[in-house]
């Protein structure tokens, strides 16, 4: 019996034999160079991830050159919040000593953020007010010194 190669055959072949070397040529310039190294992920993601760039300095960093700053807050209720909870990261300008690179906080509803009335926060663990009531229309600056609260403005 004459062996019959019928005529699809060769051309599945052909057929697959493109499209496996498409595949091919697309995994070598899709994989990342260093998959595989250690197990089933890219290996260069380990260095990213234990350089992040660094954000903030810490507030011993800001004493430095603002010790004035810190004197006062030692003397009154905001002492244990550090410096870039309010003035937000600061690495940057630690690095510059330029204005720009810091943001400097403004308006009621900044000080709101943590002193608006909150029907979720104890009054026993933060002083509330609020904003609707407390001085309407005035900067809580104008009174209140950001860095000693207490020690009223005149
Ligand atoms: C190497 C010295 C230096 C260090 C460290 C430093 N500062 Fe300053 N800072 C300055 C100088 C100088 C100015 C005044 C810049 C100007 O007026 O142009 C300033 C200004 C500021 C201002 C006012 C910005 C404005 O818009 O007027 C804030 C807020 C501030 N610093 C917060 C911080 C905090 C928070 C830290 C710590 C994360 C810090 N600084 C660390 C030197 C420093
Ligand atoms: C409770 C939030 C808060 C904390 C904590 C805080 N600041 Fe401020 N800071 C402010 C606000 C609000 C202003 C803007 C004051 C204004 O515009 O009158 C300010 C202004 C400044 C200024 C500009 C000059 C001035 O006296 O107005 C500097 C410099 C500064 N802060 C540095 C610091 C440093 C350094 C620390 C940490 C030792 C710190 N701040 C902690 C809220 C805060
Ligand atoms: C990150 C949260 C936070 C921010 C922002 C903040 N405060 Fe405070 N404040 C506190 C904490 C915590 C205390 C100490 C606990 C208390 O007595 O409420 C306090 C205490 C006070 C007190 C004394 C309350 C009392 O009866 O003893 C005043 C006044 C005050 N802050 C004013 C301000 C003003 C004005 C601003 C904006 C410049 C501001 N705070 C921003 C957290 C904050
Ligand atoms: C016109 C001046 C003035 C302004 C503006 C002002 N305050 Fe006061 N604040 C006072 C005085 C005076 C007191 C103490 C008497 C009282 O409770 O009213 C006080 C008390 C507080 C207390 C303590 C409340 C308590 O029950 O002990 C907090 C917290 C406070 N202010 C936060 C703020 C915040 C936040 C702002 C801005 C949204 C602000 N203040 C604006 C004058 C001011």
């Amino acid at each position: 019996m004459k062996f019959y190669i019928p005529p699809q055959i060769p051309r599945l072949v052909i057929a697959f034999a493109i499209f496996i070397s498409l595949f091919l040529v697309a995994r070598h310039f899709l994989v990342p160079d260093t998959f595989g190294k250690y197990g089933h992920y890219r290996a260069a993601s380990l260095i990213d991830n234990a350089n992040p760039e660094i954000h903030y300095a810490g507030q011993q960093a800001c004493f430095d050159c603002h010790q004035d700053i810190e004197d006062l807050k030692a003397k009154d209720v905001h002492s244990d919040i550090h410096c870039e909870v309010c003035h937000g990261p600061g690495e940057k300008h630690v690095l510059s000593s330029e204005a720009a690179d810091i943001f400097k906080p403004s308006g009621r509803e900044f000080c709101g953020s943590c002193h608006a009335l909150n029907a979720a926060k104890p009054k026993s663990a933060i002083f509330q007010i609020d904003l609707n009531k407390h001085n309407v229309g005035k900067n809580c600056n104008e009174c209140h010194n950001p860095h000693q609260p207490w020690e009223m403005k005149k």
